[in-house]
This record gives C-alpha cells, structure tokens and sequence, in this order.
C-alpha cells in the first residue's frame, strides 16, 4: 500500500514540474477558476460579510445568477483566510452528484486530506472514522486530491455514515467550515430525508458553520425560509450583485498598465456596457484582448474582439433555432432584442415582435426559463447568456 502511494505522489511531483517548466505568463484574466487576490476585483464587502458569518458561526447562502462569481468569492474568501489556525476550510462542489451516497463520498473526500498530510496518517484516520463502511481510497491523477468511496448499500448506512463524519467533525480542535458549491443539488436526490438529515447534523454541531452557494435563486430561498422545511431560517443570505463598473474599470486598466499596454477609457466603457457588467462575459472579452498583445486597445480592437467570440460561438448558438419550437425561439430573439421586459403579455410587446397570442407567450417564458436560457431578477427577464443576446440582436 505504501510503495502504491509513494508511486502516485511522486507522479504529481513529475506532473507540477512539467507543467511549471512550460508555462506562459499568466493571463491576468481567467475565466475558468479563481486564482489569486491580484486577478480578483473587488467584493470588499461581500469578502467582509463571509467572514463576519464565519466568525461569529452563522451559516451563510450565496445566491446570484450564472458566472457572476460565487465560486471565486468562496474561494477568495478561503485564499484570505488560509494562515487562519483556528479555522479548517472545506469546499465542495455537488453540482455532479446525484444522490446522497455520491454526496458523502465527496464530503468525505474533501475532509479526508485535510487534517493529515501524510498518506499512512490519512489512511488510519479514514479507518478510525469510517472503517465499519469499506473506505476505498485512491488519488487523483492530476490534482493528487485524494477520494474516498464508500460502501453504503442500506439508508441506514448512509445515515451512519454521515452521522460518523459530523462525530469527527465536533472533535477537532479548529472549527471547521464547510463550502457546498450548487447546493440546489440536494433538492433533485432521490432520498426524501436529505434536508433533515443534513440539518439535524449541522445544527446540533456548534464546531461547523456551512457556506452554501447557488444560483437557483426560487430553489435555494424557498429551502432556507420556506416555514415546512428542515432548512427554514438556519442560514442568512449573500445576493451577490454585478461587480461596480467603475472598480472593474479600474482593474482592467491596471493590469494592461502592468503589462506596459494601454487600454482606453471608452474602450473600458464600451466592454463593461457590452456585457452589460456580468463577470464571465468581461472576463472573457479582456483575457482575448489581453492574449491579442496589442499594445494601444480602443473601441475597434473591443469590437473586433467581440465579433470573433461571437462567430466562434455562432454553431452553438444556431443549434438553439432547432432545439426550441418557433414561438419560444421567437420570444427569445424578441427578449434579446429588448435586452429585459418586465410585462411579458403587454399588448405592445406583443405585437411589436409579433409573438402571437398572450398565453402561448406565458407558456414560451416557462419553458425558456426551465432551460437556463433565460432568468428572472430584479422583476424582468433577460438572457443568462450575454454574447446569446448579442449574437441574436444581430440576426
Ligand atoms: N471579482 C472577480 N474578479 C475577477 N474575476 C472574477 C471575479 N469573480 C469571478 N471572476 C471570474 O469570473 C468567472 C466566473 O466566476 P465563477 O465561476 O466564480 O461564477 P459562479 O457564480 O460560481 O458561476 P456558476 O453559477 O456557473 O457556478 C471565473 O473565471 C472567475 O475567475
Ligand atoms: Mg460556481
């Protein structure tokens, strides 16, 4: 077992010294993962909130549409908080689970590794902890993360077992937090008791404050203030908001600056208004502009930039004319159109695209809606996808 292990480490080793060898300088605005405070803008308060909950062991519910950053908050939050030695800091993403035995797999795995780094030590501990459940573990390829897999054939096995996990948890010395990214999730598992369950758990362990995050904004806050559920009133709330334009124009600016380039004022507007200020969209704007090299960027570079993700995207984005019937297309194009509507079935909207009878149109805005393509907020609906939009508005 332990010839395995050092065998897979030194794989990782190999693999992080590869990788170092033959990378470019970073580009200054990913669109992928969080990667450190320098390529992060703002969120002081958001930044100031979270820790405020994690100090004083309140559990706290991020909430925003798609991309905008909830994920990176977290992890700028736990980047901040990392020297801490009273605090020991778990994220776990559940979007791919799919019933509650996947979900104490991934619990387990993100906790497993923590507390011991050496792999003989983390092997006792994950006997000592769920030994009477035939832990398997093994180590990512990649990452070297470590995963455990557990046998749970009964529900009563799944509810020892999770029962097992938070016994451990009460006992440790620092005070865990717990991140579960898309915690939505738990809603779709099979299992009725999952609520209960998870709550009966976290609210009888005073050592463990949860972070949970998502971005069905109906789902998440009818668990947590819904009178009926297990979940109702056990967390305070973070709505995260567009990021300040004038902040994020600041940030952009400075790291062209950085980089020796210069980015113009309108060019700064023309993006930010563009993408109409949501996160991915001027991540992924910039990180081209930035990849382009040019040194003196204004209005025409944005553009020409813009037209290129839209081209690239183009395939994609006709495949939706086939995947929806002609009036939910046509009530899209006519949303995109009017970048938000608040009045669905006014008469004016109506027959300026000419959508057609009210009902069918009520029906069309349930259906675009149960497929992400489009979102409720701040009482209208708009498109969750920015460059969609754009790409219809020109059609
Ligand atoms: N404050 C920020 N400054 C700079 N980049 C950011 C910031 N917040 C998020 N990003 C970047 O924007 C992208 C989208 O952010 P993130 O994945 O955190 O969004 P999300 O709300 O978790 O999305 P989803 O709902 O799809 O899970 C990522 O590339 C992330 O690094
Ligand atoms: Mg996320």
């Amino acid at each position: 077992m332990r010839n395995a292990f050092c065998v897979i480490i030194e794989k990782c080793r190999t693999f992080v010294g590869k990788t170092q060898l033959s990378m470019k300088p970073q580009n200054p605005f990913p669109t992928l993962e969080y990667i450190s405070p320098v390529y992060f803008c703002d969120r002081e308060a958001e930044l100031v909130q979270l820790i405020d909950s994690i100090d004083n062991q309140r559990n706290i519910t991020i909430i925003s549409p798609r991309r905008l950053g909830k994920t990176a908050l977290i992890r700028h939050c736990f980047h901040q908080l990392k020297n801490r030695k009273d605090l020991s800091l778990h994220y776990f993403d559940i979007y791919a689970t799919r019933n509650l035995h996947e979900f104490i797999n991934l619990l387990s795995s993100s906790l497993i590794g923590y507390f011991e780094s050496k792999p003989e030590k983390m092997l006792a501990q994950l006997v000592k902890m769920l030994g009477q459940f035939r832990p398997k573990l093994s180590f990512d390829e990649l990452s070297g993360a470590p995963a455990v897999e557990l046998s749970l054939q009964s529900d009563s096995e799944k509810e020892q077992s999770l029962a097992a996990i938070f016994n451990y948890l009460s006992k440790q010395k620092q005070r865990v937090v717990i991140a579960i990214d898309e915690f939505q999730q738990i809603t779709n598992y099979p299992e009725q008791n999952v609520e209960a369950l998870l709550r009966s758990h976290i609210q009888s362990n005073p050592n463990v404050t949860m972070i949970f995050s998502g971005s069905n904004r109906r789902m998440l806050v009818s668990l947590f203030s819904e009178y009926a559920r297990p979940f109702y009133q056990s967390s305070g709330f973070l709505f995260l908001d567009k990021i300040d334009p004038e902040l994020y124009k600041v940030f952009i600016a400075s790291h062209f600056k950085k980089a020796g380039r210069k980015i113009a004022e309108e060019a700064l507007g023309f993006i930010l208004d563009w993408a109409q200020g949501h996160t991915y969209f001027v991540q992924e704007i910039c990180n081209r502009l930035y990849a382009s090299g040019l040194a003196a960027i204004g209005i025409p570079e944005v553009k020409q930039v813009t037209f290129q993700i839209l081209e690239e995207r183009a395939p994609l984005y006709h495949v939706f004319q086939n995947m929806l019937t002609a009036s939910q297309y046509a009530l899209l194009k006519a949303i995109a159109h009017e970048t938000s509507i608040e009045k669905h079935t006014a008469s004016s909207f109506l027959t300026r695209h000419k959508l057609g009878a009210a009902s069918t149109v009520a029906r069309s805005l349930e259906a675009l809606e149960t497929k992400d393509l489009i979102l409720f907020e701040n009482n209208s609906y708009s498109l969750s996808d920015i460059f969609l939009m754009r790409w219809l508005q020109r059609q």
